[in-house]
């Protein structure tokens, strides 16, 4: 059925667990995603990115209602996030089109204009009963210095400056920038531990780690034992699909039925899904 964000990410965080958030591009994405919640006997979060809705087009409708429909079918708890905002015009589509959460992103902008925006986005969202993440870029940003995405290799979260944030703008959940970064596609990033504690020391609203495809097993574990309570993959799941259809398509020269290898695709991203909630520690042991 059709869930909350903020529920999942209570829950998880009452469980000590952390809740997965994949992102969306396509329908067969949505249906992995959903498949692999299920054999995971799991909860998940169905993220669909800024960057998605360009790509169809700058419509954000068609793709978020084919997505609540398969989460309202799903056998487990499935939530519709919208991810990485930037647009005022899309944010104000959230409510229309069953969310219950919204990323806003304005970590690109300098400290006192990510304050002022995010704190107004997230007025707006909570008059409109949604929970709403933002994040905070590098270490610094305080100071004027060259704004820097909280996900870009080497950016920093400072815990001072993040206490100050979420005072000032009432957000539900703040991403931390603790050493992974986006669209790695080897799992070799490296988590500031010590970093980590502090943020969590310094914080009380959930933690999320963004970039987590370039996480290995071991480090996303200790990254949930120390606080993390939503995990965002993307890439991961592009990995698997494409490396999927490539194998099928090398295969098989002259089909034309894309069912042929959006199968093998949509499979593979399953059991990417099924894996990482497993590895995750978030899969119903009950
Ligand atoms: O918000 C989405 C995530 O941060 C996904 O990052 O594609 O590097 O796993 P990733
Ligand atoms: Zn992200």
């Amino acid at each position: 059925p059709l869930a909350a964000t903020g529920t999942l990410v209570a829950e998880a965080a009452a469980g000590h667990r952390a809740v997965a958030a994949f992102n969306v591009i396509t329908l067969e994405h949505a249906e992995a995603i959903i498949e692999g919640a299920e054999a995971a006997g799991a909860p998940v979060i169905l993220q669909i990115s800024e960057n998605a809705v360009k790509f169809h087009h700058g419509r954000l409708s068609p793709i978020a209602r084919a997505a609540g429909e398969a989460a309202r079918l799903a056998a487990v708890p499935v939530s519709l996030h919208l991810d990485h905002v930037q647009s005022p015009e899309l944010l104000r589509q959230a409510a229309d089109c069953g969310f219950s959460s919204v990323m806003y992103d304005a970590a690109h902008l300098t400290y006192q204009e990510n304050v002022a925006a995010t704190r107004d986005a997230a007025d707006w969202a909570h008059r409109q009963g949604l929970w709403l993440e933002a994040e905070l870029g590098q270490v610094g940003g305080k100071d004027g210095a060259a704004p820097l995405s909280a996900h870009a290799p080497g950016a920093r979260t400072d815990p001072d400056e993040a206490r100050a944030f979420a005072t000032a703008t009432g957000v539900d959940a703040l991403a931390v920038a603790i050493g992974s970064s986006h669209a790695m596609t080897t799992r070799t990033a490296r988590l500031d531990h010590d970093l980590l504690a502090r943020l969590r020391g310094a914080l009380d609203v959930p933690l999320v780690l963004h970039g987590s495809s370039g996480v290995c097993d071991p480090e996303l574990r200790s990254a949930v034992a120390a606080g993390i309570t939503k995990v965002n993959i993307g890439t991961a799941l592009n990995s698997a699909l494409t490396a999927a259809v490539r194998v099928h398509l090398a295969a098989d020269t002259h089909g034309v039925d894309p069912r042929a290898y959006l199968t093998e695709g949509r499979r593979a991203m399953a059991r990417t899904v099924t894996e990482r909630i497993t590895a995750l520690g978030g899969a119903d042991t009950t």
